[in-house]
């Protein structure tokens, strides 16, 4: 099954103290949230993605924010099962497409959409979303690029998230939204568990 179709949201998490990997983690699906993609920006990231490997099996969990052929590597190697770029270079999209596991490259433009599509890869991460045109943007590339889909990350709140999910060519939206960092420094996992179940019913 395809990463945009698991969860109508995939949590970004930035996880700055590894020992919250888990309990975050177990918040996260417990409010139906199952996918989790922990961005590589924090030093406790890929400690904090083995964690959740080893400790959270029914999480499906994915590093974000990778960059370099040594991210992928690094990531795979602590157990991410997917990854997802905030952009895409030529090395880069090589690198994941010998990853052997799915992933999600960014792009924000039509010229980076139809470079990826020309290669067969037409499910990614449009980023950053709202400051890229947002949800117009979205509908103008779906009537020449209907046959690639995206999850729209960057600067989508609750409130904004619906009118990404009713496009045709979302099957997923990102976002940091449901782990606010004071939650997170408050190991306050019962407002991280229910900001999931609502996101979780948002479709
Ligand atoms: C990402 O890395 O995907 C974004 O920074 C998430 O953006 P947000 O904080 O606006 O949700």
């Amino acid at each position: 099954m395809s990463l945009l179709d698991l969860a109508p949201v995939i949590p970004v998490v930035v996880i700055e103290d590894a020992e919250t990997a888990v309990p975050i983690a177990r918040a996260l699906v417990a409010g139906g949230l199952p996918v989790i993609e922990v961005t590589l920006r924090t030093k406790a990231a890929r400690e904090a993605i083995a964690r959740i490997a080893a400790e959270v099996p029914e999480a499906n969990v994915g590093a974000g924010t990778i960059r370099t052929t040594d991210d992928i590597a690094a990531s795979i190697a602590a157990g991410a099962r997917f990854l997802v770029s905030p952009g895409t270079t030529l090395s880069l999209v090589e690198a994941l497409d010998s990853s052997g596991v799915p992933y999600l490259p960014g792009a924000a433009t039509v010229t980076e959409v139809m470079a990826l599509a020309e290669r067969g890869i037409k499910e990614l991460k449009f980023f950053p979303a709202e400051a890229a045109g947002g949800v117009p943007y979205l509908k103008a590339m779906n009537g020449p690029l209907p046959d690639v889909r995206f999850c729209p990350t960057g600067g989508i709140r609750p409130a904004t998230a619906p009118d990404y999910l009713a496009l045709p060519n979302v099957g997923c939206v990102g976002g940091t939204w449901l782990t606010p960092a004071d939650a997170l420094a408050a190991g306050d996992w019962g407002r991280v568990e229910k900001l999931a179940s609502e996101a979780a019913a948002l479709r």
